[in-house]
């Protein structure tokens, strides 16, 4: 009897250290991602490695088609943790499983980290020029992404993503903005079906699973014309006006308060960002483009200069 029971304490021994070294194995990967983000250098190389990813994300990571994700302006930690889970098989696609095993695996995770570094520090794709999505449906969007669905257990997407949808790096949050709505509603539908379940804590699944295909239609709706330039009401209203204002000098301060400026009036109408600030002020920091509270990640994209 009391030999038994040595034994099975010994496999539950077994089985606790083995977890363990499970546990440290996956600290050990996850330290990759929420690492410092990479010095500019580490884009340039990855600039050589994309040729083969152009075909479908865009050369500058702006992608020829709406079920290709656009890269550009992606956070770092999480273009990288994606490409790690591709290549682990943690998260899988016909096309990407197979893409991301044709970057070779230098030591290091070099060559990984150079890609996720030159496509992050892309710059955003101009305004979406596209139809607007109709008011009704841009409305519903606007509201469960500020402020989720109360009584579906829905949390607000912008507690997370940010208010203008440029995710979290440190958190390796993905950015929304601008992404196309296809993409976005196709990855909605995977996480709701357990298909894609790749997510820290199985949080996306349990979000999107709680929401109907109409809500899952007008979230993506919603983020695909959300623009951080635009939606904080604090940068540019295009890419070129963006450009031109960085040459002009480091913009100045954001103002306490002013988060609420009307977005541009342009192409028809843009949800203007409304309750949403209740979300949290820390995410309205951030002067323009994607990157939000993480600050180093601010810092490099300052240091790529075009953020
Ligand atoms: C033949 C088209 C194609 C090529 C070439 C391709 N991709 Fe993709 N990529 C996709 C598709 C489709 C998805 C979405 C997969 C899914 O549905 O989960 C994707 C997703 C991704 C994602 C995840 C984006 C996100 O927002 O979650 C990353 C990162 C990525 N690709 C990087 C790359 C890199 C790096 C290369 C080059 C080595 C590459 N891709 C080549 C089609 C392609
Ligand atoms: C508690 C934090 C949290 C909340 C709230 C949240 N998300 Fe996410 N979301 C994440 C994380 C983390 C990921 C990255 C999953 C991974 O590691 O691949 C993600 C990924 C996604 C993706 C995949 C993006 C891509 O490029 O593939 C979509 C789409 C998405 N979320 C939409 C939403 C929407 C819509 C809402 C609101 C209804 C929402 N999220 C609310 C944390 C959150």
């Amino acid at each position: 009897m009391t030999s038994i029971t040595a034994a099975r304490g010994t496999r539950c021994f077994v089985a606790a250290a083995l977890l363990g070294v499970f546990a440290s194995g996956a600290v050990a990967a996850s330290s990759d991602y929420h690492g410092l983000p990479p010095p500019p250098v580490a884009a340039r190389q990855g600039a050589k490695l994309t040729a083969v990813c152009s075909a479908c994300h865009g050369a500058t990571g702006v992608s020829v088609a709406p079920a290709y994700p656009n890269l550009a302006g992606q956070q770092y930690n999480y273009i990288l943790k994606e490409l790690e889970d591709f290549r682990s098989g943690k998260r899988t696609s016909p096309i990407m499983s197979g893409m991301a095993m044709t970057i070779p695996a230098a030591p290091g995770n070099r060559d990984l980290k150079d890609i996720a570094a030159y496509f992050s520090q892309q710059p955003l794709p101009d305004t979406v020029a596209a139809a607007p999505a109709p008011a009704a449906q841009l409305k519903l969007g606007r509201q469960i992404y500020t402020q989720g669905l109360q009584g579906r257990g829905v949390p607000a997407c912008a507690a997370c993503h940010g208010l203008g949808g440029g995710g979290n790096g440190p958190m390796a949050i993905p950015a929304l903005a601008l992404q196309h709505e296809t993409y976005v509603l196709a990855q909605l539908e995977l996480f709701a079906s357990g298909a894609r379940s790749n997510a820290p804590g199985h949080v996306m699944h349990s979000i999107a699973k709680h929401m109907n295909k109409t809500q899952q239609t007008a979230v993506a709706a919603y983020v695909r014309q959300l623009d951080p330039r635009t939606t904080l009401g604090i940068g540019p209203k295009t890419y070129s006006q963006y450009v031109r204002q960085q040459m002009a000098g480091p913009a100045p301060p954001t103002p306490p308060g002013t988060t609420h400026a009307p977005v541009s009036a342009a192409p028809a109408k843009r949800a203007a960002p409304g309750p949403a600030a209740a979300v949290s002020s820390t995410h309205i920091e951030a002067p323009t483009g994607r990157a939000q509270p993480g600050a180093a990640d601010a810092a490099t994209r300052r240091e790529s200069g075009h953020d």
